[in-house]
């Protein structure tokens, strides 16, 4: 039997209408708009394409968006400027440094200076070990959003064996957090891991974040499984287009009639980075005014 395709676009398309309520909510009650604070430095073409949808959906949201673009040779003492004065700065509730940010400037260090009640991304350090240990805080965007539509599929993920292909600090470790969070038992596999085939068919749930276009074969999965693919790699144009497929981390034809559930690329996971982009900003906006979101909003 073929698997359920996980409707990602759709479910990301709810979450943001929900976003909007609140965020129309909350510009009553605090007489100003959430504001996102979106800073790009350099002319990288994928990143300036991310920004561009982000200001379009921080606007629709009902929210206000504040883009920031600095020259590819910004200093990095200027880049750290930029952000404190966005810290001080009462009307943003969200601040997010695209990445990659041109090699001389040192990521971690733009990351450290981000107020933690303002890093919307997830990625300082404080949002990270309050996941790992299970406070309040900024859940990276793309994991959560995952996490979303296993929750909507799966209900209570008590006691199911989850494996995460990949472990970088912005998919993959906070995944199996919130797995972990979820009482799943989990498993971090990388390109060190002995047979992956074999790690990757005791799962319940495989999460595939590594970046190699249909890496994860049919025949590594149990059946049955629930597949969230986190990849977008594109494949070589074949002769006469201009442009490769898009695919993801996994085999998506073969999977198909193994899996119990897979989300597609596109239209899968990726529609939900700027949903929860956006439900991110919205909470800090409610916590950064002292005012209770309402219980199970977002
Ligand atoms: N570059 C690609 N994805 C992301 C993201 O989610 N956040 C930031 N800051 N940069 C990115």
């Amino acid at each position: 039997m073929a698997a359920d395709i996980i409707d990602g676009k759709a479910f990301a398309a709810g979450l943001r209408e929900t976003v909007g309520v609140h965020a129309a909510a909350f510009a009553e009650r605090a007489g100003r708009k959430a504001g996102l604070a979106v800073v790009l430095v350099g002319e990288d073409p994928a990143s300036q394409v991310y920004v561009r949808s982000k200001h379009r959906a921080t606007v629709e949201a009902g929210m206000e968006s504040f883009e920031h673009r600095l020259p590819a040779d910004t200093a990095e003492a200027a880049l750290l400027a930029l952000v404190e004065r966005l810290n001080a700065d009462p009307a943003v509730d969200g601040i997010l440094v695209q990445l990659p940010l041109p090699g001389h400037l040192d990521e971690q260090a733009v990351i450290a200076a981000i107020s933690p009640d303002k890093d919307v991304d997830g990625f300082h350090v404080t949002n990270a070990g309050r996941l790992a240990v299970g406070q309040d805080g900024f859940v990276p965007c793309t994991p959560l959003g995952c996490m979303m539509l296993l929750s909507d599929r799966l209900g209570d993920l008590s006691g199911l064996e989850a494996v995460v292909i990949g472990r970088s600090n912005i998919v993959g470790k906070p995944m199996a957090q919130l797995l972990l969070g979820a009482n799943a038992t989990v498993t971090i596999a990388h390109s060190r891991t002995k047979d992956l085939p074999g790690v990757v068919r005791r799962a319940d749930i495989v999460v595939a974040a590594v970046g190699r276009a249909e890496m994860v074969k049919a025949d590594w999965l149990k059946p049955g499984a629930t597949v969230i693919d986190v990849g977008i790699n594109r494949l070589p144009p074949v002769p006469g287009s201009d442009k490769g497929r898009l695919v993801g981390d996994v085999d998506f034809a073969g999977a198909r009639d193994v899996a119990g559930a897979i989300t597609p690329v596109p239209g899968g996971v990726g529609p939900m980075t700027i949903a929860v982009l956006l439900r991110n900003t919205l909470v800090a906006a409610y916590r950064n005014e002292g005012l209770d979101l309402p219980e199970g909003a977002l």
